[in-house]
């Protein structure tokens, strides 16, 4: 979500005439979009932003702040940030720019053009995002949550669900896959209750898929299409029907679990119990079962006793994840469980997180294993981190190390043969 936000915010900057630059030290404008999810990420903006403040001792910079701030932060932030705005003012951008005092470098082109003045998120869809890469893009069809999990500070930052007309959203996807992309995601924090804010006036989610598998038949270009994340209780049959129809809606599911023991889930206000998710879970093996499915665990939760813990141990153990995002509690202010005592000690949260990544990585292994032989599809997305072997993911998003170093694959979808496996990862050569 951040990624797709801060490619419309590069967009708007670049209209007024600044340029990216990739050295930090060199830039003239510096903003960060944070996010509230955790404790963690909001610590680092503290750090950046103290020492962004310390360079200004030495040179001009302007500072910003956007993205998901809790009321309590954005106060803080106030303090210490130049600009503050929400995505949702970011046409604004410009001109709180100038009203700061900064000449910005398109002023003096008349080429440059104004930003209309902007109420509300329609306009940040509006905003033409300056895309990072040529072969993944980010596609937001839906801001906000009215789920409220007890753990969670999403509802306090992004407010309300709010779904993006879906005729955008189908002519966004066209035109990207049209254009050569190949790994496109729509986005949103509760995928599958798109459409239900219009009450009877917009298309429901799986609809929307349909749609968008049928401008996929009609194009000639191959692509894949994910979607993340989609909750639990309003994850239908009629989803996974979907998903199984097209060949161009990808055959990987991320579906947040976030804990594996009934009472757990109450008091996260999960709305799902653990029955329901392997009903879910049944239908995507009976549909789909080439399906890889990925998943979002909290451990430690106000709480989470051993044998709590041992159900969440149980089901990675049935539904054998290929990966799990697993993260540990952290409260977050404003949210439900703030107020309740983190009763869980951090020693135990970590024990907890290694142990159930053990089992995540006897799963994944298994799996990654019975493809070792297989020619699979794979996205090449780059080279690895040592640049000794050119990288991609698997259509189930399994990352896949690929003997090569031919640059011109890079973006590309090509065959090849899995020769290896290890916990996460693959090893192919190109067929
Ligand atoms: N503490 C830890 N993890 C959290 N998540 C959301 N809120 C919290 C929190 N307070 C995790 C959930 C969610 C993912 C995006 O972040 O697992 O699915
Ligand atoms: Fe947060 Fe729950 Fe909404 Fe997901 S569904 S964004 S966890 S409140």
């Amino acid at each position: 979500m951040n990624i797709s936000d801060s490619e419309r915010v590069r967009s708007v900057l670049e209209r007024i005439g600044y340029v990216w630059t990739d050295n930090e030290e060199e830039a003239n404008l510096l903003g960060i979009l944070a996010c509230s999810v955790r404790q963690k990420p909001i610590d680092k903006v503290y750090n950046k932003i103290s020492q962004w403040n310390r360079w200004k001792n030495k040179r001009n910079l302007v500072t910003f702040i956007s993205g998901c701030i809790l009321p309590t932060d954005k106060e803080r932030f106030l303090k210490l940030f130049d600009l503050i705005f929400s995505m949702s003012e970011l046409s604004q951008l410009p001109a709180m720019i100038r009203d700061y005092g900064v000449v910005t470098p398109g002023a003096l082109d008349s080429s440059v053009t104004a930003m209309p003045a902007n109420e509300n998120i329609f306009q940040l869809w509006d905003v033409k995002p300056n895309y990072q890469s040529d072969f993944e893009a980010y596609v937001p069809i839906q801001n906000g949550c009215d789920k409220f999990c007890t753990y969670c500070a999403v509802p306090y930052t992004r407010g309300r669900e709010v779904s993006r007309p879906s005729q955008e959203i189908i002519d966004e996807v066209a035109h990207l896959a049209a254009r050569g992309y190949k790994s496109i995601t729509l986005l949103g924090q509760n995928v599958n209750s798109y459409g239900l804010d219009k009450k009877g006036e917009e298309i429901t989610f799986p609809e929307l898929l349909r749609a968008i598998g049928e401008a996929g038949n009609k194009l000639q270009q191959k692509f894949w299409l994910y979607f993340t994340s989609p909750h639990p209780s309003d994850m239908t049959r009629e989803v996974i029907e979907v998903i199984s129809q097209y060949d161009c809606l990808a055959k990987q599911i991320h579906l947040p679990l976030q804990s594996g023991d009934d009472r757990m889930l109450i008091k996260m206000k999960r709305s799902h119990d653990l029955q329901k998710y392997r009903e879910i879970v049944q239908d995507i093996r009976q549909l789909i079962p080439q399906a890889t499915l990925f998943t979002d665990i909290i451990v430690g939760f106000t709480s989470e006793t051993e044998e709590a813990f041992q159900n969440t141990v149980e089901a990675f153990q049935e539904f054998k994840f290929n990966m799990a995002y697993i993260a540990k509690y952290s409260p977050r202010p404003g949210a439900a469980s703030y107020r309740w005592e983190d009763d869980v000690t951090n020693d135990e949260k970590k024990g907890r997180y290694q142990r159930l990544t053990l089992v995540l990585k006897r799963h994944a292994y298994r799996y990654n294993q019975s493809l070792v032989n297989k020619e699979m599809e794979i996205l090449v997305t780059g080279k690895d981190r040592k640049g000794q072997y050119l990288q991609g993911l698997t259509e189930g998003k399994i990352i896949t190390r690929i003997e090569s170093l031919d640059e011109s694959l890079i973006g590309k979808i090509v065959p090849a043969k899995i020769i290896s496996a290890a916990d996460f990862s693959l090893t192919a050569q190109l067929a």
